[in-house]
């Protein structure tokens, strides 16, 4: 297996941090968000440690805390901060390291840098995180075209959401990645019902 992959998305807010807290869980792995814009609601890396409380996982501090929800690049602006390179460079793991970018795949890091440039750099496999419902196609055929421009390894795209079945089907048709499978919408959403839903829905075995 890869030694790590990048959880990217359609959206924001589609689900990428569930899917990765799923993933960092079934892989006993690391989880690294680099650039958190939003601290006023629980944020990416506290809702991973929530959702795997007890479980052997190791979470890596984010680069930077941003204050305010929005782009990367915009909430470095605001807080007066200059996003460095340096600092976003993959830290060292013996586990799987799971990196779970801000948004979508073409969200500015910087004034000169896209989320994708920086997948580019880090050279780890994509996984697409894609909702089910309506303009799913569309959004994720897209983000699919954007990481293989850049030449970003495509891991697999996985749903999150009610079943679609055309929806679905288009994306693995026109897609030509890896299916992982579909996260159902969990309620309550439990370290334990996390867990079962991934084991039962996940196909990890299809990750390269
Ligand atoms: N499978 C699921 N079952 C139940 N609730 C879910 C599921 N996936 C996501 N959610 C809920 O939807 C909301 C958004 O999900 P999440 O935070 O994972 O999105 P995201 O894509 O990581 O967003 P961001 O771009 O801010 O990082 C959260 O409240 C989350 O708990
Ligand atoms: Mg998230």
């Amino acid at each position: 297996m890869s030694r790590g992959f990048i959880v990217t998305g359609t959206d924001t807010g589609i689900g990428k941090t569930v899917f990765a807290a799923g993933l960092t869980g079934a892989l006993g792995a690391a989880y690294w968000k680099p650039v958190q814009s939003g601290l006023e609601d629980e944020t990416d890396t506290e809702a991973i440690a929530r959702l795997n409380a007890g479980r052997d996982v190791a979470i890596i501090r984010e680069a930077y805390r941003l204050v305010t929800p929005c782009s990367p690049h915009e909430a470095a602006r605001i807080d007066g901060v200059a996003i460095d390179l340096a600092r976003l460079a993959l830290p060292k793991t013996e586990r799987t390291l799971i990196v779970e970018g801000a948004g979508g795949a073409l969200v500015p890091y910087t004034d000169d840098l896209l989320a994708a440039d920086l997948f580019a750099k880090w050279g780890l496999p994509a996984i697409v995180v894609a909702r089910t419902a309506l303009g799913t196609i569309s959004h994720t055929l897209l983000t699919l075209e954007a990481l293989r421009m850049r030449d970003i390894p495509i891991a697999g795209v996985a749903f999150v959401g009610e079943e679609e079945p055309v929806a679905q089907a288009a994306i693995a048709h026109f897609g030509q990645a890896p299916m992982l499978g579909r996260l159902p919408l969990l309620d309550p959403l439990t370290v334990e019902t996390l867990q079962t839903a991934f084991a039962a829905n996940i196909q990890l075995d299809l990750l390269a």
